[in-house]
């Protein structure tokens, strides 16, 4: 563990009034749960930018394990941020490290287990946080993660709050891996996906939870389009006069 003075870090909320929550659309919610499908498609029907703020804990947890980098050791990780770059991109949130696109490294079940190990570092969170809030002030954004409506955006325009059955969620999580190529069975996603949640609900900096005004769906009976049109639904509804 670190030995920081213990004052409130911008990770933890202070000093997030003066961004521009009002641009953000949150949407958060564990391992599985559909959020960055709803996320690029949410993104594409408003014509914002959608950013993944996970890739962002996964190129560090990859550049970590690349360097041999301690992951316990918070100051050294949290030194690698300067040596990633983050492009927001129509597509989704590509990154480089040390100029190299590793986008297509981050997918892999191992970069999830080293990105949540990293993610309870509160140094590390607290450059990434400032990073993530960077990405919204060149215009409108939908960004998912586990604390976005919670921390990162506290005054973001919109929250939801994405979740599903933990058995569904390793179905569609073993789907995923298998659609990229990575071998993987329902009980290993199953197993991974309970550890990584566990861990990231109970850590002391920003656990995963619902903001206290996010809308929760409970998307294990719907398909993406049906959480999609629930989103711009409660969208348009509240952008009428
Ligand atoms: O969304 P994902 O599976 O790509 O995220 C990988 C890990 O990164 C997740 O298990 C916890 C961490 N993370 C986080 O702590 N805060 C975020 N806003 C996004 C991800």
């Amino acid at each position: 563990m670190h030995s920081r003075p213990r004052r409130p870090s911008r990770a933890q909320g202070a000093g997030a009034k003066s961004i521009a929550g009002q641009n953000v659309i949150a949407i958060d919610g564990p391992a599985g749960a559909g959020k960055s499908t709803a996320a690029r498609r949410l993104a594409a029907a408003l014509g914002f930018t959608y950013v993944d703020s996970g890739a962002m804990y996964r190129a560090v947890g990859l550049a970590a394990r690349r360097l041999g980098i301690d992951p316990d050791d918070a100051a050294a990780v949290a030194d690698l941020v300067a040596q990633v770059t983050f492009v927001a991109d129509p597509k989704g949130t590509r990154v480089l490290l040390d100029g190299t696109d590793v986008t297509a490294d981050l997918r892999a079940t191992d970069a999830g287990v080293w990105a949540s190990r990293i993610a309870t570092h509160a140094l590390v969170r607290e450059r990434l946080v400032e990073r993530q809030r960077a990405l919204a002030a060149d215009g409108a954004i939908v960004m998912d993660g586990r604390d976005i409506g919670t921390v990162v955006f506290p005054d973001a325009r919109y929250k939801f709050f994405l979740t599903a059955h933990a058995e569904e969620r390793a179905r569609r999580r073993q789907a995923q891996d298998a659609g990229s190529g990575i071998a993987s069975d329902v009980t290993t996603a199953r197993r991974e996906i309970d550890a990584r949640d566990r861990r990231d609900r109970e850590r002391a900096i920003a656990p995963l939870r619902p903001a206290a005004d996010a809308i929760v769906i409970d998307n294990s009976a719907l398909t993406p389009e049906m959480v999609v049109a629930r989103m711009l639904e409660t969208v348009r509804a509240r952008a009428r006069p």
